[in-house]
């Protein structure tokens, strides 16, 4: 409920930086689609130099994978989250859970999220057991260092990799 006490709508905001969207993201992303009306993938805007795909483009690669799934939107996010949870009227944040290493970190975000919007929850999801030891990071090392990355992405996120790297690009 919102303060005024109409229902909140159950969009859930799957935030993160998506360089690139991995298999496991997209289990979550599913998993959530199953359990939510809408559910927003929201691609952190950042400068960050080291990235391999820009925001525009991983919001396309997120639009191209889930083409057929008319309840995931992409979008991008500046600034604080909750305030773009509140902007966009959310009822949850989802975030993965992958190992109990990813824990600590994602229980003080969780934490703090809270504190800064008591109404907003965080909902942990855990991938399939295939996806735990997945993270862009990895995949973005094996694939700057000519390893194979079929099978951890999306074919979609495979042709746009293989383009970069066509274009002499490998981040
Ligand atoms: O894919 P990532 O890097 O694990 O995603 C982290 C993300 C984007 C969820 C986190 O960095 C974030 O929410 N950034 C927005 C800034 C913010 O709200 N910071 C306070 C969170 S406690």
């Amino acid at each position: 409920m919102t303060p005024s006490g109409a229902p909140r709508g159950r969009l859930a905001i799957f935030p993160g930086s998506f360089d690139p969207l991995t298999n496991g993201h997209v289990d979550i992303i599913l998993r959530s689609a199953h359990l939510f009306e809408r559910i927003v993938v929201a691609v952190l805007l950042n400068a960050e130099k080291k990235s391999l795909f820009t925001s525009d483009e991983r919001v396309a690669i997120i639009r191209e994978v889930f083409k057929e799934y008319p309840n995931v939107e992409a979008d991008t996010f500046d600034g604080l989250l909750v305030e773009y949870a509140r902007q966009r009227r959310a009822s949850a944040i989802v975030r993965g859970l992958r190992a109990v290493s990813d824990f600590e970190y994602e229980f003080q975000m969780a934490l703090m999220n809270r504190h800064l919007e008591p109404t907003l929850e965080t909902v942990f999801m855990m991938p399939a057991e295939q996806y735990t030891y997945l993270s862009s990071r990895l995949i973005k090392e094996v694939f700057q260092l000519g390893g194979e990355v079929r099978g951890l992405v999306p074919p979609a996120v495979e042709r746009w990799m293989s383009q970069k790297q066509g274009a002499g690009v490998r981040g």
